[in-house]
């Protein structure tokens, strides 16, 4: 049986291609190899969102230029963000790759396999389709990724990802709905639907079958078997009331929010295109808040964008404290190739500011989530199970509703859905263990 070797960059859409790709080549009959050393297919696939994504994967394709230079019958395949943002370009500048194919060209990797078996090298094509049609081997028996768009229509202006990944086309509801279906009937219990901006799906679709992101995440939390429903990314100039409302009155939709606000400065929400400026992002804050008290909200933040002043970085900063998130990730602003700040921003918020800055707002990220998560202290929250914790094999871990990582004592089987009572916080995750359920009384 040959065998292939897969290394996955990026964001969880790469993850849940990757999953795709897996399929593929099972059904290719690929079997999965322990490492790139022994691989005769050697895959990536890659994202180029920030400067750093692509040094990273120039580091993984050296290792695979040396082991094609020692096995030259390895076929060398690159697919992903990189590589349609390279286009032809990767065959002239890595002779050494076989296959490049774009993030929406996961369904034609077989079709390329073949071809490049006859010796055609240098295959490269991108059509769109929509990955979640194709088999998966998935990394988690009880969780699943749902693709319901591709695509993006937004402008940010930092952002690379609509130039790779093209314009939003939101996949037919009923597909979805039934890929749920039959994740449900193979034992998922927790999904998580993917898009690049989530809720402007449906308005590309046809009138008649036509739904609202509201109804999707409606319909997909009335199938039988699902217990939690979560998704990324939303945009925040888009997230209407229906969408709090299903929050508020679906039980299987998670009790959390990842809503990226970028900066918290007016001004520089304005230079990268965002169409909301702080008081918009706290008011829509304030009303997801009275609708789901407890809802935990997660973001994005990144600083050093062309033209950030200390007064627009403090507006960050305080932005984090006024909302409260429950976590967030922090970028430095990489001026990215064919983007309207890269090509036409100074970047001039020198490199030491941009680190000093970025250490000040991890610092407030920290404080700010270590407040948040200890309020679960001597709770009992429920706790879907993922298995036996990385760190400690004798504790299992699984997340929250709020999706905390928990870590505890006691004895589950993965993908139930158990009682914890939470004793202890950190920044980032929980520690606990199994709360017995009391027997009812009068049964002895
Ligand atoms: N520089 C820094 N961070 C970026 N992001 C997107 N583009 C850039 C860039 N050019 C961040 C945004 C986005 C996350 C996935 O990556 O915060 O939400
Ligand atoms: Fe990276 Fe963006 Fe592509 Fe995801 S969509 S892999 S984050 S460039």
């Amino acid at each position: 049986m040959p065998l292939y070797h897969l290394t996955t960059f990026g964001c969880q859409m790469n993850a849940h291609d990757s999953e795709r790709m897996r399929g593929l080549l099972s059904g290719l009959g690929y079997d999965e190899a322990p490492g790139r050393a022994v691989a005769d297919l050697i895959v990536f696939n890659t994202c180029t969102i920030r400067g750093s994504a692509d040094e990273r994967f120039m580091g993984n394709l050296g290792e695979a230029r040396r082991i094609k230079r020692e096995r030259p019958d390895v076929v060398v395949a690159v697919g992903g963000c990189w590589a349609q943002s390279q286009k032809e370009d990767v065959f002239r500048d890595f002779p050494f790759v076989d296959i490049a194919f774009g993030p929406g060209e996961v369904n034609r990797l077989g079709e390329l396999l073949a071809r490049e078996r006859i010796h055609t090298v240098g295959a490269f094509t991108f059509d769109g389709r929509f990955s979640g049609d194709l088999p998966s081997l998935r990394e988690r028996p009880h969780q699943a990724w749902v693709q319901i768009s591709v695509g993006c229509n937004c402008v940010c202006s930092y952002c690379i990802v609509p130039s790779v990944r093209g314009r939003e086309s939101s996949r037919p509801w009923r597909a979805v709905v039934d890929e749920v279906g039959a994740q449900a009937a193979d034992g998922v219990v927790e999904v998580t639907l993917l898009g690049q901006n989530v809720n402007s799906y449906g308005r590309d679709l046809p009138a008649g079958d036509r739904r609202t992101f509201a109804e999707l995440l409606t319909a997909v939390a009335e199938v039988p078997g699902i217990e939690r429903v979560r998704y990324t990314s939303p945009h925040p100039k888009d997230i209407r009331d229906d969408v709090i409302a299903v929050h508020r009155d679906m039980p299987e939709v998670c009790r959390h929010i990842h809503l990226p606000a970028q900066s918290g400065s007016t001004r520089v929400l304005k230079a990268m295109r965002r169409t909301y400026d702080r008081q918009r992002y706290l008011d829509l804050v304030g009303r997801i808040r009275a609708a789901v008290p407890d809802i935990a909200l997660t973001t994005d933040l990144i600083v050093g964008f062309p033209g950030e002043g200390d007064a627009d970085f403090a507006d960050t900063v305080s932005l984090v404290r006024e909302v409260g998130f429950d976590g967030a990730y922090t970028f430095v602003y990489s001026p990215r190739p064919g983007t309207e700040a890269g090509e036409h921003m100074d970047d001039d918020v020198p490199a030491d500011v941009k680190s000093e800055r970025i250490s000040v707002l991890i610092d407030a990220v920290q404080a700010t989530a270590r407040e948040r998560l200890a309020r679960h202290v001597g709770t009992v929250q429920d706790v879907l199970v993922e298995g036996p914790s990385r760190t400690n094999p004798l504790r299992l871990t699984g997340r929250t509703t709020h999706n905390v990582t928990v870590n505890f004592t006691g004895d589950a089987l993965g993908g139930a859905i158990v009682p914890v009572l939470i004793m202890a916080s950190t920044s980032t995750t929980l520690a606990g263990s199994l709360a017995r359920v009391p027997e009812p009384a009068g049964t002895t």
